[in-house]
């Protein structure tokens, strides 16, 4: 482990195959995630010349995007716990040229953020996987100006993303069942419900929280596309990970029919449902 954690499993998690597997896949998670993004940065309406922090910062789509909206005159702090998707952002911000961003290789639960530095905190899917989130948010507001902007995604229940329902139902009927998954433990739907992101963000002092449930369709592309996504990112790696060779095999062969009657002609047909989330320091 490279850096302290309150989180040791979810670091380990994105250490070793998953974070290994979107710096593998990082051009075609940017394509696939296209309109979640566009949705997400347009809310966050970053201005030249702003602090933005984007938790959970990854492989750096935001914060490049950011690095460009706030200018040389502003900054960016990108921050995430695990070292391959870091070590993407920072070869890209190096590349691209951009001398106002920051990557730190840090746990936002206990980052030392400089206190009221930021005038926007941002996040693309990377503040579901806390341990403790009270405790994680509280320490993500110390960072923010009083008034500051806090916007991020984050998935709403899995029957509400067809993107990620339809493989699933289709593989599920050829391998071993799954133990049922608690929906409050760390990881991608544990912000589903309203009433407990509405709870987590009011404890750890923010307010004007507001929860948009917004439809965003997924840019699958063609079904090389999409089963590069689908069988690496998500819930499905989970689903097949006690297979055998053969199940595993069964699986991919129903995912890869019952996604390729399901994309659409432009590849767009399915939709993640989100949560848009916003709210004041
Ligand atoms: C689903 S990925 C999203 C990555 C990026 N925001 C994107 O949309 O491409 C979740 C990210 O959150 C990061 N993460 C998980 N737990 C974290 C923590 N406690 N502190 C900082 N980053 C964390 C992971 O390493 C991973 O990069």
């Amino acid at each position: 482990m490279q850096t302290p954690t309150p989180n040791p499993r979810g670091a380990e998690f994105w250490n070793s195959t998953m974070g290994h597997s979107w710096v593998s896949q990082q051009a075609v998670i940017s394509e696939v995630f296209t309109s979640v993004t566009n949705v997400s940065l347009g809310a966050a309406a970053a201005k030249p010349g702003e602090r933005v922090i984007d938790i959970g910062c990854g492989t750096g789509d935001t914060v490049l995007a950011f690095a460009k909206a706030v200018g040389p005159s502003g900054a960016v702090l990108g921050v995430d716990i695990s070292v391959p998707m870091l070590d993407l952002a920072k070869h890209r911000v190096a590349e691209a040229g951009f001398g106002n961003v920051t990557c730190a290789l840090a746990d936002a639960t206990i980052y030392g953020f400089e206190p009221r530095w930021a005038d926007l905190v941002y996040s693309r899917f990377g503040l579901m996987f806390f341990d403790d989130p009270v405790r994680a948010f509280t320490n993500i507001r110390s960072g923010m100006k009083a008034g500051g902007r806090l916007v991020f995604v984050c998935f709403r229940t899995m029957p509400e993303s067809p993107w990620f329902r339809v493989p699933i139902e289709a593989a599920r009927p050829h391998v071993p069942p799954q133990p049922p998954l608690d929906p409050l433990a760390p990881g991608m739907f544990s912000f589903a419900r309203e009433d407990r992101v509405r709870g987590i963000l009011t404890e750890a002092g923010f307010h004007e929280i507001a929860l948009k449930a917004t439809d965003v369709p997924i840019h699958g592309g063609d079904i090389t596309q999409s089963m590069a996504f689908i069988t690496q990112a998500g819930p499905l790696p989970a689903l097949l990970e006690n297979a055998t060779d053969d199940q595993r095999h069964r699986a991919m062969e129903a995912v890869r029919n019952a996604l390729a009657a399901s994309l659409g002609a432009d590849g767009r047909d399915l939709h993640v449902g989100l949560w848009l989330v916003s709210a004041r320091a």
